[in-house]
């Protein structure tokens, strides 16, 4: 099983999904919040998908050759961004990270890599750098964020090759990059990072990220592998940013296994095989497989800039309902994100940023039963309490989210008062 669907006493197991709901083995329905960990934007078994999956599984499901389908996608992406002219597919967001620090470092001739404390970017050992160090070793000696290993047996090579910047702190972060910056091939960011509290970077760190990378020659990539939902052209231009890559996988998949490379042609051409041996090359058995491709532009040609707009409606609605919700109840919590995206956050404080949204031993218990409480009542978050809508999900089950949530952390929160007075 994997790590990140593993939670006590045991998780349910799943039979089926029909639109935003899914039906355990018990036959328990369940509203899905975690949409596998937000790569269903169109919930469970999206009738256009299931349509173009089957077409394109009538004609064979991979070859050793390339299909019509993958330019096809990578033309819709084109079609929504002009950052990602072109693309190259992979099969999951970690690969396709992967493949984008490969080509900045191979674009720049620099190997060291920047990026943001807390912030996830899939497996690969140089992003796994500080992804979740704990308050006795957040600093270095100067006071700035330490590289800290995530993983047993990470080389201390990879971590004097990874710079930390700090996500809510825009002065040290130019402070970092201006003295480091000269020695990056790459920043890698994710301007609303699920784990440094699924609060949007500030237009101010936007900014000195995209200043930094300028002016010291640095590949600016972004990953949007969960942010790109947030607007139909991504979430690069809502933050100013102007990467050299972007990285994408999820919702552009359908459902299914994928991950992509996508940026100006003069970037991309990293990867271009075409005249010979190219500097980086990106292959895989199954990368670009007609299944996955179908799949995505199906899912992407129903994501058009109406129900975007609707998506982000809809969370805007949640967030304030349990917003004002919790005020009401005199409730000491908060829910963050921006989008269709949302994060409960327990606590009295603003979250800013990976160091406020770090939970506690204590918060992390609580947010542990919180997260079993709604599953009680029938509503599926992932284990830290975050939360993404799908568009088969209207003002209704909105409601019922945020009711429920409510109601929930105020049980949960006045009965651990209970206890300790
Ligand atoms: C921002 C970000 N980047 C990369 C990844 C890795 O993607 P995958 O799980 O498809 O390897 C994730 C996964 O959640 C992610 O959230």
């Amino acid at each position: 099983m994997r790590a990140a669907s593993w939670f006590q006493p045991h998780p349910p197991y799943a039979a089926r999904g029909e639109g935003c709901w899914v039906v355990d083995i018990d036959g328990r329905r369940l509203l899905d919040c975690a949409n596998n960990f937000f790569s269903l934007i169109h919930g469970h078994a999206f009738g256009p998908v299931l349509d173009a999956v089957r077409e394109a599984m009538t004609k064979g499901t991979a070859f050793g050759m390339p299909t019509e389908s993958e330019i096809l996608l990578a033309e819709a992406l084109a079609a929504r961004s002009p950052r990602m002219e072109q693309t190259r597919f992979c099969n999951s967001g970690t690969e396709a990270v992967l493949a984008a620090v490969k080509g900045a470092r191979a674009l720049t001739g620099r190997h060291r890599i920047a990026k943001f404390e807390g912030c996830y970017h899939g497996a690969y050992d140089w992003v796994e750098v500080s992804l979740d160090p704990a308050p006795a070793n957040w600093d270095d000696e100067n006071g700035n964020p330490a590289s800290v290993r995530c993983n047993a047996g990470t080389p201390d090579s990879v971590l004097r090759e990874t710079v930390v910047l700090p996500y809510d702190d825009p002065q040290r972060c130019a402070d970092i990059l201006r003295r480091e910056g000269r020695s990056l091939a790459a920043v890698i960011v994710d301007p609303h990072a699920s784990r440094a509290g699924t609060v949007p970077m500030t237009k101010e760190t936007a900014t000195v990220v995209q200043a930094a990378c300028r002016r010291d020659g640095i590949m600016l990539i972004a990953d949007e592998v969960i942010s790109f939902r947030l607007s139909f052209e991504g979430a690069s231009p809502l933050f100013g940013l102007e990467p050299d890559l972007v990285t994408t996988a999820k919702i552009i998949g359908g459902g299914l296994p994928i991950g992509a490379v996508s940026g100006p042609a003069d970037r991309m051409s990293v990867f271009d095989h075409s005249t010979g041996k190219p500097k980086v090359s990106m292959g895989g058995t199954f990368s670009a497989n007609p299944l996955s491709m179908a799949a995505g532009l199906a899912s992407l040609a129903h994501y058009c800039q109406s129900a975007v707009d609707r998506m982000n409606g809809l969370g805007d609605r949640l967030r304030q309902e349990v917003r004002n919700g919790f005020a009401k109840a005199g409730v000491a919590a908060t829910v963050t994100g921006m989008g269709s995206l949302f994060r409960l956050h327990l606590g009295p404080d603003e979250v800013t940023g990976y160091r406020s949204a770090f939970a506690n031993a204590e918060k992390a218990k609580l947010t542990r039963r919180i997260h079993l409480a709604m599953l009680n009542e029938s509503i599926l978050l992932t284990p830290n309490c975050s939360g993404a809508l799908s568009t088969p999900m209207t003002g209704a089950e909105v409601l019922s989210i945020a009711d429920k949530l409510v109601h929930v952390v105020e049980r949960e929160l006045s009965a651990r008062q209970g206890v300790a007075g």
